[in-house]
């Protein structure tokens, strides 16, 4: 007996010595200890030995459990000191390392060149408003006195949600949505998203933005049109920007026209900007068709005004010498960064 118990503590012991991790640590103390145990084996076989032999038997298998049990304490405080100290070394801290720089963000050119203009416009009286991407084609066309068979009515290059529903393809459908509210005068700007079914390039975008104006009051003329628009482009663009009214036709209003500002790269001398043509296109305007005002409930005896559409992409594109068109849609941290 004395023997096989030697033989037990053994094998535990050398078990011990081997056992490379806590859970295998355990795996001794359940295969010698646990109540299926080798030890505790030995225990159960008590009723087979003579009864005066049963206390010294008894004491040497105490004495073999305390053994076993010490050295799995101690195994397992040294494991236990040795994963601490992976942890510790795993997870230390160089406070010499540089801290991590925050970047500041930058404003997009298109809101940078939209701020501008709205600042301008506000410094002018202007009030701004919104009006919805997704629009009736009530508004986005035939308030705005564009015929059924218009052309821009395709679906080729509007978006139709369904036959009455589409993404707005000009900010001009807010004019028509102010001026029905009947709150006069009227000295609006609207910037906002129009789209259309544009294939992408250097200069198109299914989804841009412009802002348009509308000022409605008595006596209002093309004077004051052009007044405000000659003062606006020297705001944007410097002090001796000269602008040009072309003839133009847009159904909304009468007579309407388009607006060049003079190259203010080159100042009208011809260079890559204005396609040497010492002129830039920024917008299109004209004077509130009195079909419009009266569909929209305003008389056109006792009322006049004018409106006005900027492309805001083209503000951008020019004041920040960008030539494609798409960079302002990626962004790309490393373009936005410049502005
Ligand atoms: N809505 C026109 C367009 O998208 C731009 C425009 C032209 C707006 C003349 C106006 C205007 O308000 O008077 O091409």
């Amino acid at each position: 007996m004395k023997e096989k118990l030697e033989q037990i503590k053994k094998e535990a012991l050398e078990q011990i010595g081997n056992a490379g991790a806590l859970d295998a640590l355990n795996d001794v103390r359940v295969n010698f200890l646990g109540k299926k145990g080798a030890l505790t084996a030995v225990l159960k076989s008590m009723k087979d030995v003579a009864p005066e032999d049963r206390p010294k038997v008894g004491q040497l298998v105490n004495e073999a459990r305390e053994e076993i049990e010490k050295a799995l304490e101690s195994a397992k405080t040294k494991m236990e000191q040795i994963i601490r100290e992976q942890k510790m070394k795993a997870e230390v801290i160089d406070v010499t390392l540089p801290a991590k720089k925050n970047s500041v963000g930058h404003r997009h050119p298109n809101t940078i060149a939209l701020e501008e203009v709205e600042r301008i416009f506000i410094g002018m009286g202007y009030e701004v408003v919104e009006g919805p991407e997704v629009e009736k084609d009530y508004y986005n066309f035939e308030a705005l006195n564009i015929p059924a068979d218009h052309p821009a009515k395709d679906e080729q290059d509007t978006f139709y949600v369904n036959g009455d529903i589409l993404l707005r393809t000009q900010t001009s459908p807010v004019q028509a949505r102010v001026m029905e509210q009947g709150k006069l005068p009227i000295r609006m700007i609207a910037p906002g998203r129009v789209f259309r079914a544009d294939e992408v390039d250097a200069t198109h975008s299914p989804s841009f933005h412009q802002i348009e104006g509308l000022v409605v009051d008595k006596n209002i003329t093309f004077s004051d049109l052009k007044g405000t628009l000659a003062e606006f482009a020297k705001e944007l663009f410097g002090e001796d920007t000269k602008v040009k009214f072309r003839p133009h036709h847009f159904p909304f209003t009468e007579p309407s026209a388009e607006v060049d500002v003079s190259c203010f790269k080159c100042k009208g001398a011809g260079c890559r900007f204005c396609k040497g043509s010492g002129w830039i296109e920024i917008l299109g305007c004209g004077m509130v068709h009195p079909h419009v005002f009266e569909m929209c409930g305003i008389d056109p005896k006792e009322y006049t005004g004018f409106a006005f559409g900027i492309g805001l992409e083209r503000i951008s594109l020019l004041k920040y010498e960008i030539d494609d068109m798409r960079l302002l849609y990626e962004n790309d941290i490393r373009f936005l960064k410049q502005f």
